[in-house]
């Protein structure tokens, strides 16, 4: 628990101006997550997971689970330097009108650490996506 605050902390203190879908990666990270395989078995464990968190239930309960998965895959695939390119909305519009919190966005990321520890992520593979999607909190929290 004292882990996930850190570095839920950590993240939402990431300061930087590039987009993380911008930044440039080698594939290494790409392939520490096990290639496309790998994301989409992180995904199939993730989405579930997030359905069934008491904390976000509510927020994905109608989510379209075969979209969001396969969004999820391209987008993880390419900001970790995967031969992949996310074709959905920015994440500005992908999330709006859902009143996100802070609260949400970092109990997002709890159940992600969990789903990757269940796949044996290793954990500086887990931190280097993280730090990746972080800079996506501004864009993503719509409730200040
Ligand atoms: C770094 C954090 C996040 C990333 C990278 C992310 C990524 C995405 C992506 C790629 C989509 C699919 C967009 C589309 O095809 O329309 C999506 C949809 C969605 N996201 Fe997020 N998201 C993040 C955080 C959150 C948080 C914190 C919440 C709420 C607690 C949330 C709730 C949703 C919902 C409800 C949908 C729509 C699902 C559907 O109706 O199919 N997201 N997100």
């Amino acid at each position: 628990m004292k882990k996930t605050i850190l570095i839920a902390s950590m993240l939402l203190g990431f300061v930087s101006a590039v987009s993380a879908q911008t930044m440039s990666s080698s594939p290494a990270l790409y392939q520490a997550f096990g290639e496309k395989a790998g994301l989409v078995k992180l995904m199939d464990d993730f989405v579930p997971r997030l359905q069934a968190d008491p904390r976000l239930a509510e927020a994905f309960k109608k989510a379209n689970v075969d979209n969001l998965k396969s969004q999820l895959v391209n987008q993880i695939c390419q900001v970790s330097g995967g031969p992949c390119e996310y074709k959905g909305p920015d994440m500005k519009v992908a999330h709006s009108n859902m009143d996100i919190t802070k609260t949400d966005f970092n109990a997002l990321v709890e159940v992600l650490q969990k789903s990757m520890d269940a796949q044996g992520i290793a954990f500086s593979s887990q931190n280097q996506l993280l730090a990746k999607l972080a800079p996506m909190h501004r864009d993503v929290i719509t409730v200040k």
